[in-house]
């Protein structure tokens, strides 16, 4: 049973892949710090596993809690997922952000260097392409400048990735370019527990049916979209979830100093108002929502080409846009005792 640590293993697709490694046979170690996530995922994990998860409750980029994970473990990969994700904060306090999401990368591979474990799956974003002058986007569209510091750590993460295999440090790395991961696991006992006011369309979504926010705003209907309302590329975080198993086994695969990019999304664009529709659909409820002006630093349109996910990795969406609001929406009917 190889050992994986998944830094960020509370969160929201770390929790979901501590399942996805479990089901294939992998053992999962979890170090978090719990600066974005509850204890109740873990027990929503063993609910889920039937068995505890190891954890280790920290910050990893602390060097010496790092080392010491490494020398009581057999560890053999990393899913590095641990970041501050809130792309409004960035902007607002920005060192925090290039402080924890480069330090705690550079603290892993300099821990694995030294423990010798080549293999991590890092967790980047479709943020990196900004808006892509050709749609759907390619692994290989050259990125853009980012929008914001969240961004920028992103590109800086890759970038120091790739210097780092240049450098013939022996490290096997895959990059994961997320497209907008939504859903929960069907049991309802994980999912995304955003703090605050979501900035994210879904959890603002089933927060507003489920009457915890007054109504919905549409940033914008004058884009240049079939109905005027932005376009992303919804993934249900299950199957986020298994591009990292696939990730792994691919990994396993190559030599030494290698590094590949994947983008994981489904392939399709949804527009803000197809989302209401289909969510309305399933929750079999009005959603009140209003159409308003444009949010700054919101792109026009995103989505996936998933060629090279789909025939490299052999990994394919499965789960349709229905099938993830449906478990968001039953996420948030258990958080609010619906
Ligand atoms: N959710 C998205 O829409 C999305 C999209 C693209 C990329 N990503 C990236 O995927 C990764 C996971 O995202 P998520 O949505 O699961 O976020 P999340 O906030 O739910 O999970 C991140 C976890 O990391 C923990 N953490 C943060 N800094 C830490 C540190 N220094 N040490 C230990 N634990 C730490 C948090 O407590 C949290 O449990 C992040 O790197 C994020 O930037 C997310």
């Amino acid at each position: 049973m190889k050992q994986i640590l998944i830094t960020g293993g509370a969160g929201y697709i770390g929790s979901h892949t501590a399942v996805a490694l479990v089901e294939s046979g992998y053992t999962p170690i979890i170090i978090d710090d719990f600066s974005n996530s509850e204890k109740s995922a873990l027990e929503g994990l063993k609910k889920i596993l039937n068995l505890e998860v190891k954890t280790y409750i920290g910050d990893c980029s602390d060097h010496a809690l790092v080392e010491k994970i490494f020398s009581e473990n057999e560890i053999s990969g990393v899913i590095h997922f641990a970041a501050s994700k809130a792309v409004g904060e960035s902007t607002q306090i920005p060192l925090k952000y290039y402080a924890n999401n480069i330090g705690s990368l550079l603290v892993m591979l300099e821990t694995m260097r030294k423990f010798d474990v080549k293999n991590i799956v890092f967790s980047s974003s479709c943020t990196v392409y900004g808006q892509p002058d050709e749609l759907p986007v390619l692994e290989s569209t050259p990125r853009k400048d980012a929008e914001s510091p969240y961004g920028n750590t992103k590109k800086i993460c890759e970038d120091i990735l790739h210097d780092h295999v240049k450098s013939k440090s022996g490290a096997k790395i895959v990059s994961l370019r997320y497209f907008n991961p939504i859903g929960a696991h069907p049991s309802s006992e994980i999912g995304e527990l955003p703090l605050g006011v979501p900035a994210n369309l879904i959890p603002f979504v089933t927060q507003t049916a489920a009457g915890l926010r007054e109504k919905l705003t549409v940033f914008g209907d004058d884009y240049n979209t079939k109905d005027g309302t932005c376009v992303r590329d919804y993934i249900h975080v299950l199957d986020l979830a298994d591009a990292h198993v696939k990730s792994l086994e691919y990994l396993d695969n190559q030599e030494d100093n290698f590094i590949d990019t994947f983008n994981v999304g489904t392939g399709n664009g949804n527009t803000v108002l197809e989302v209401i529709q289909a969510f309305e659909k399933v929750s079999a409820r009005k959603l009140k929502y209003e159409l308003g002006p444009r949010r700054p630093g919101d792109i026009e349109k995103v989505w996936a080409n998933t060629d090279k996910v789909n025939k490299v990795l052999g990994w394919n969406a499965k789960y349709s846009l229905e099938e993830s609001l449906r478990d968001s929406w039953n996420w948030q009917k258990r958080l609010s005792n619906l």
